[in-house]
């Protein structure tokens, strides 16, 4: 969910509406907003998009300066008018939204309803609201009944209140889900994520874990969550304006796409002096103090976990260290032995995920040394975690990931380097032709993005397939997996990825000639026994669609399609092979007429377990 606030002097429903258009990859099955203008507060709701509830709100004569807004993805309660937010007590007085889960919300709710509280929704946030109003009404003051909700609510929430009584106060509370306060002249504004502030200031405060804000056009003020007052720094963000609008394409996905070659070139940037990968300034480690290390796990979800698998075959042949990855939501279950001799490596996007938060905290807790990539900075994984490193991709808006999957390719890649000198494993001579490889990159990529329209038709001509196979082997296989996501998640298409040695062991029986296979081969030291693969699967008559490095005059002979990628180091063809995928998944999901980015069901940043 995205969470919105205003104060200030400005129409509050003007920002709040553009603001959670921002945040939309948040969720976006139901939007709402609340304003007070000093004698009530208008509540507004409708389901689906921004859009639909700012045809309401422009219909309507809504004045304040003072609001919460908020776009809802679906926990609890159904997606309904009813259920979005923002929700009330019962008078009216105490209003607001929710980003989060209260995991004891039954309980509170029985207790509320034994002392005659009626309940018109079945959501945790209702509960929330007649809770706080419940304590205010007894304790007067808003900010001894927002320490009293630190003790009564389990879970995560960020939530944005305003009075009924008090229209030019916000209060702002957060655990777990994030929230992040910005300060202009005159007026203060409260959001989940940069993005939706960009446009009024750069000057953010990051909420930590038990922060309580109060925002007035005057000031904002910090207290934590035994009450006590803070005395909390902004920082300034440099992203602009123009990293979170399209920018001439026609969705967030094809641009980010596109700032793929950028994206490694800020990515890599100072990480790389000469022919040497250096993070001695951001890690500070030692040959000594990394001698410690005798385990590496990588943890994480979704695209940013094959991101990891593909990292994985790069460290392994490097590192004398074992290494294991794992999904997060998975590896906090486990009985997986953890201490002082494992560096826990936490890759995110977001760094708001609430399985990797939570596998973060347990390996922190057993002794591990923890080190998050991130393109969050600021986010509660990069807070809270030993060691940070930043993607330096931007902002990205489409929910389907892809430059920032480069980005985390691009700093394991550099930290797996830098960490087998350290472990005394890599010759500079082999240091220096994979940093000479990775220079190469943004330019190949930009090569590989001239010729992206070359895929248009080729996507075109299977768009209405029901089923994909994706094949690979080695660093192939994992990317077999994020291009099969790709399709899933904004094109709806059922798609898996498979091994290619494990065709013959189930999946070829699948196989018939409209299941499509896309099976990446490129010119590495596994190539012969893909091509076999792909002449296996023709003689089950499913189309295939190669990705093949140029020069490769074989694969046309056999595959019914094939795309060229420029020829690299074999270690990197990861970084160049993907980017294909990305795009022929996104024609695909064009041609089809998807929501590209924003896909059904889907949230950016899912920030619950
Ligand atoms: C969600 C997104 C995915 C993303 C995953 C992990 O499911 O839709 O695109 O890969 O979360 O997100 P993170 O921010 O932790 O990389």
């Amino acid at each position: 969910c995205g969470i919105v606030g205003y104060v200030g002097f400005r129409n509050a429903a003007d920002i709040l509406l553009d603001g959670m258009k921002r945040l939309e990859y948040r969720g976006y099955d139901s939007a709402g907003i609340a304003v007070n203008n000093g004698s009530e507060v208008q509540i507004l709701k409708e389901i689906g998009k921004v859009q639909q509830l700012e045809d309401i709100v422009s219909a309507r004569h809504v004045e304040g300066h003072l609001g919460i807004g908020h776009t809802r993805w679906a926990t609890h309660g159904g997606v309904s008018v009813i259920n979005a937010h923002p929700h009330r007590d019962e008078r009216g007085q105490v209003v607001l939204v929710h980003n989060g889960i209260i995991e004891n919300y039954k309980e509170l709710r029985e207790e509320l309803i034994g002392q005659g509280v009626e309940f018109v929704t079945e959501t945790d946030t209702e509960v929330v609201a007649k809770l706080i109003s419940q304590i205010y009404s007894v304790k007067g003051d808003m900010i001894a009944s927002l320490v009293s909700i630190y003790e009564r609510l389990r879970g995560s929430f960020a939530l944005a209140i305003l009075l009924k009584k008090d229209s030019d106060t916000l209060y702002c509370v957060r655990k777990g889900s994030p929230l992040v306060v910005g300060r202009g002249k005159g007026e203060a504004f409260c959001a989940s994520d940069v993005p939706a502030l960009l446009p009024y200031t750069q000057d953010i405060f990051y909420m930590n874990d038990g922060d309580i804000a109060r925002l007035t056009p005057q000031g904002i003020n910090f207290w934590s969550d035994k009450g006590v007052s803070l005395e909390k720094s902004s920082q300034r963000v440099d992203w602009d304006l123009s990293m979170v609008d399209k920018g001439g394409y026609p969705h967030f996905m094809l641009k980010e796409i596109n700032e793929q070659g950028a994206v490694l070139r800020n990515t890599m940037g100072d990480r790389i002096k000469g022919e040497a990968v250096d993070f001695s300034k951001e890690l500070g480690w030692s040959q000594e103090s990394f001698a410690k290390i005798k385990k590496i796990h990588i943890v994480a979800c979704g695209t940013s976990y094959y991101a990891s698998l593909v990292a994985e075959r790069l460290m392994e042949g490097m590192l004398p260290i074992d290494i294991r990855v794992e999904i997060a939501s998975e590896y906090r279950q486990r009985s997986i032995h953890l201490g002082e001799d494992v560096l826990a490596i936490f890759v995110s996007q977001s760094g708001e995920t609430a399985d990797t938060l939570a596998a973060e905290r347990l390996a922190k807790s057993k002794g591990a040394l923890c080190l998050a990539i991130t393109n969050g900075l600021g986010s509660s994984l990069a807070r809270e975690v030993d060691h940070v490193l930043l993607l330096k991709a931007g902002p990205e808006i489409g929910v389907a990931a892809t430059k920032t999957f480069t980005g985390q390719l691009a700093v394991l890649y550099l930290l797996g380097i830098y960490m087998a000198k350290l472990s005394g494993a890599l010759s500079s001579e082999e240091e220096g032709r994979l940093v000479k490889g990775l220079l190469k990159l943004p330019y190949q990529i930009e090569e590989i993005l001239e010729r992206q329209e070359m895929l248009k038709p080729i996507a075109e001509k299977y768009a209405s397939s029901r089923d994909f196979l994706y094949l690979g082997r080695g660093r192939s296989f994992p990317l077999a997996h994020e291009g099969a996501l790709k399709l899933k998640e904004i094109s709806y298409i059922h798609a898996e990825a498979f091994a290619a040695g494990e065709l013959k062991h189930g999946p070829i029986a699948m196989l018939e000639s409209d299941i499509p296979v896309v099976i990446i081969a490129p010119q590495d030291s596994l190539y012969e026994k893909l091509f076999s693969n792909v002449v296996e699967v023709r003689a089950r008559k499913s189309p295939v669609i190669a990705i093949a490095t140029q020069g490769d005059s074989n694969m046309k002979d056999v595959a019914n399609d094939v795309f060229y990628i420029p020829s690299t180091d074999h270690e990197l063809y990861p970084f160049l092979a993907v980017v294909p995928l990305q795009i022929f998944a996104y024609y695909i999901a064009r041609a089809r007429g998807c929501d590209i980015d924003r896909p059904r069901n889907l949230a950016k940043s899912v920030t619950v377990e």
